[in-house]
């Protein structure tokens, strides 16, 4: 093994790079690492889990490890494209079982806080008891647990406490991977039991915190609930790129929640073992009255066939969580999955269709423009658009729709993130829910929709320099317009609909 470089500080060289080298915006930690985005006046990426700013409250002074944001008060110029970021040397990766990192991970000096980012968001999504329980019974069942342990003695939370905690140093060491390398390298990682482990201990639930949002908000907004509890058919459902299950798990755990008797087949696809284990385990915890199937195959060579087949009033359903972008370069992927959709279509099936991208610029973008391809095919968005129509702000090159939401993690996690020097509470998500022809009559309410929130502008001056405060940018299908930004109890984030 090679000696690793350090600079004058006595910090290795490449890990993690500074604030300069990445840019300030990180990739969506709860997916594999993303290209970095390009700063834009408009809608930003606000796809990170806020570092948590252990110096909020203390005057500037005081903040000497904290980079200053000399940008404050100036207007925003686009940032150089860090996609080009070279990748740390591969023996990185292949130095043997990682004993962790030799010094806390700190956030803060990475990145500094935006106005946009110091706005509060008011709290939102809770996770549902029964699936937070599920969560933690498949992490005990699946981890090693800590020396002197006697699972049947010891109190079920504090268990999976112990178990995080045991977890802590290769939990640092995803966040750490994830935030600065890219796909193939995490899916090898994630190969090993120990490692699937840890990801379903930090970093599932924060997956699943987004779909609940998605779900969450359709429900409030459309008959979606209705439709599924009064559907008399079997529902069967497609979780592709399953990872640890975090998405079925949720959608199943919804479905039961509506609809305790609901007959239903999972279908849980993956080309990792170790992580289709988990998935089953966490999707069956959820929905024991489930059928649950694991597919270790990959996405492009399952039958089209095979998942056209119902019986007579099937609800069929398929999520792709954090996957369409892996798919980038697997072009026969992408084209199998609007293939199989469009099948869908033209055999009048009932279909609805979870997807959930990262929300940085580039990727976002590509979400949208898969958003209007199923359009296009003839599915509906029922979350977040208020129309069908084609996206009206895929046509400002700078743009690009994302949602927001607030979690109270639960306790369990709360420790994950004070160990990380984190705060997950404010995530940020590229969020669709689609439903076919057959289904989005009765599902989509009648009459205009109101417009969404999809972006939170400086304030200008007449002048037309940026001032302090916000303004709210909405869609109403066909066109963007600004609003002032609302403020305190009636503070809406992106994605919410603005009835006012
Ligand atoms: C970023 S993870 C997301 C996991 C999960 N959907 C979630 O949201 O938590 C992407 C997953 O897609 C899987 N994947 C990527 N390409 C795939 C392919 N062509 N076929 C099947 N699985 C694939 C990877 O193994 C990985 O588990």
């Amino acid at each position: 093994m090679q000696p690793k470089k350090t600079n004058k500080s006595g910090q290795q060289k490449r890990n993690p790079p500074s604030e300069k080298a990445r840019g300030p915006k990180r990739p969506d930690k709860t997916s594999m690492p993303k290209p970095r985005p390009e700063r834009s006046s408009g809608p930003r990426d606000q796809n990170e889990d806020r570092p948590r700013n252990k110096n909020e409250g203390r005057s500037r002074n005081q903040n000497e490890d904290k980079p200053r944001n000399n940008n404050e008060g100036k207007p925003r110029v686009a940032r150089p494209d860090h996609n080009q970021q070279s990748l740390p040397k591969k023996e990185h990766y292949e130095r043997g079982p990682f004993k962790g990192p030799t010094r806390p991970y700190d956030a803060n000096k990475l990145k500094s806080k935006t106005d946009d980012e110091r706005v509060q968001l008011p709290s939102e999504i809770k996770l549902p008891t029964p699936l937070v329980n599920a969560w933690r019974e498949t992490l005990i069942k699946i981890s090693k647990l800590p020396p002197g342990t006697n699972p049947k003695d010891e109190n079920r939370n504090a268990l999976a406490g112990r178990i995080l905690a045991s977890q802590s140093s290769d939990i640092s060491h995803l966040w750490e991977t994830f935030t600065t390398e890219r796909g193939e390298l995490i899916k090898n990682l994630l190969s090993t039991k120990r490692m699937a482990a840890a990801y379903l201990g930090g970093f599932h639930l924060a997956n699943a915190a987004r779909v609940q949002m998605l779900l969450d908000r359709a429900e409030k907004r459309s008959n979606l609930k209705n439709v599924v509890v009064k559907h008399g058919g079997h529902l069967v459902w497609n979780d592709f790129g399953c990872g640890t299950g975090a998405i079925a798990q949720t959608i199943a755990a919804k479905m039961v929640a509506w609809k305790p008797d609901m007959s239903a087949d999972f279908h849980l696809t993956d080309t990792t073992a170790t992580l289709l284990d988990i998935a089953e385990l966490a999707t069956r915890s959820s929905a024991p009255n489930f059928k649950v199937l694991k597919h270790k195959k990959a996405i492009e060579l399952s039958s089209i066939e095979s998942m056209m087949k119902g019986k007579d009033h099937t609800l069929f359903g398929y999520s792709l969580g954090y996957v369409w972008n892996e798919l980038k370069k697997n072009k026969k992927a992408q084209r199998h999955l609007l293939d199989l959709f469009n099948q869908h279509i033209a055999n009048k099936h009932e279909v609805l269709i979870v997807i959930l991208e990262p929300a940085n610029q580039i990727i976002a973008r590509d979400a949208m423009t898969l958003r209007n391809d199923l359009v296009a095919q003839g599915y509906s968005p029922v979350y977040p658009c208020p129309s069908s129509k084609s996206c009206p702000m895929l046509e400002r090159s700078r743009d690009w729709c994302f949602s927001e939401g607030s979690w109270t993690s639960p306790l369990l996690m709360q420790n994950i993130e004070k160990n990380l020097g984190i705060d997950r509470s404010r995530f940020s998500t590229s969020a669709y829910l689609f439903a076919s022809p057959a289904l989005s009559g009765k599902i989509l309410p009648t009459g205009k929709m109101p417009p969404v929130v999809v972006g939170r502008p400086q304030k200008i001056s007449e002048k037309g320099l940026p001032i302090r405060g916000f303004e709210m940018l909405l869609c109403d299908g066909d066109k963007l317009f600004k609003k002032p930004g609302s403020t305190g109890k009636n503070f809406l984030m992106r994605g919410q609909q603005s009835n006012s």
